[in-house]
């Protein structure tokens, strides 16, 4: 039987996805939902929004208190907070009740090793995921659902995450600039997570894998230049065996850490561009567009959306 998930517990409604998760579950007259937000907390939410304060030090028993009579619960934290609190979290769920876990994956591909050996960040969310695997079966109804996304797009649009740069119109194509990967915007995974809520059979238990679009460096290129109106850019070539080797010595030595998230970023869009590491989902047959009925997007109109042009 398809169970009703109708009242939603989202922690950490605020950030970077946060927001999108919130409103996406706002607008669907199906969802009831209440944001758990940190005391010192200094987000704000659209009017109306439930919101319940819980310590920073993230109790146990007060996530057992909020779960309890929750249908769902939807994680999006930041990576501290990932770190040390996401499998209390898993227990609280499965403790309280609820019926449909979400976790905070919201990533690239886990499922392969060597995406794991090269990505450290990688790495850590597939530990999560195993913790998530390990609980099911623990408690009669519980269930989870994971969401792989791919390289968020208007976080790669806004930091320059593509190296592309639009205001010294240069960009760095890696190989031949022709391979293909899924990148999400927010605003489709905010939709995708209350598809998931709305289809709790089929995606039960599983990981999901979205995406708005394919794409390939030299596309993404076109789309800047069509969107700046500058036809013209610098390009520099890069090596993704010698980008990828580069971004790794950065994140383990460098003592900045605007260098060493830069390189994070660079690392995420290497590992789903190398050749062989499945960065396309539509691709490789993993795709829940469909059966989620996600939209398409374009990529010029959404790089011209997010530069503002
Ligand atoms: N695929 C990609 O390209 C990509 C890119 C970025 C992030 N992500 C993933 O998306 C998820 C959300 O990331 P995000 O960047 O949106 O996270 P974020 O902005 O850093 O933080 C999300 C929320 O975590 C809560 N939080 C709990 N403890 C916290 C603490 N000690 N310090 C700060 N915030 C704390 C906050 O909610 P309150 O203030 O309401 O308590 C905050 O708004 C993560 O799983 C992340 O790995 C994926």
């Amino acid at each position: 039987m398809t169970a009703n998930l109708r009242k939603v517990a989202l922690v950490g409604g605020s950030g970077q996805l946060g927001p999108y998760l919130l409103k996406a579950l706002q607008a669907d007259p199906a969802f009831e939902v209440t944001v758990v937000s940190r005391q010192s907390s200094t987000a704000s939410f659209p009017p109306n929004t439930s919101i319940v304060r819980v310590s920073d030090s993230y109790q146990k028993n007060e996530f057992l208190d909020v779960f309890k009579g929750q249908d769902a619960v939807v994680l999006s934290l930041n990576f501290p907070a990932e770190q040390q609190h996401h499998n209390m979290l898993v227990d609280a769920s499965v403790e309280a009740g609820v019926k449909r876990l979400i976790p905070s994956i919201w990533s690239g591909r886990l499922d392969i090793p060597e995406v794991r050996q090269i990505f450290p960040l990688a790495a850590s969310k597939a530990g999560l995921l195993e913790y998530v695997k390990f609980k099911e079966g623990s408690a009669p109804g519980w269930s989870y659902t994971a969401v792989v996304c791919g390289p968020f797009h208007d976080l790669c649009v806004r930091t320059n995450f593509y190296d592309m740069d639009p205001r010294s119109h240069s960009a760095t194509i890696w190989d031949d600039g022709n391979a293909k990967f899924s990148v999400t915007t927010h605003d489709t995974i905010g939709l995708a997570v209350t598809k998931i809520l709305r289809k709790p059979s089929e995606t039960a238990n599983r990981t999901v894998y979205i995406s708005s679009f394919e794409t390939s460096m030299n596309e993404l290129l076109a789309a800047y230049k069509s969107a700046t109106g500058v036809p013209e850019w610098k390009v520099t070539h890069g090596d993704v065996e010698q980008g990828i080797k580069e971004a790794q010595e950065v994140i383990t030595s460098s003592e900045n850490f605007m260098d060493r998230m830069q390189a994070i970023g660079r690392l995420g869009l290497l590992v789903g561009l190398k050749e062989g590491l499945g960065g396309d989902f539509v691709a490789e047959g993993l795709s829940d567009n469909e059966l989620l009925e996600l939209p398409r997007n374009d990529v010029t109109e959404t790089v011209m959306k997010l530069l503002n042009v």
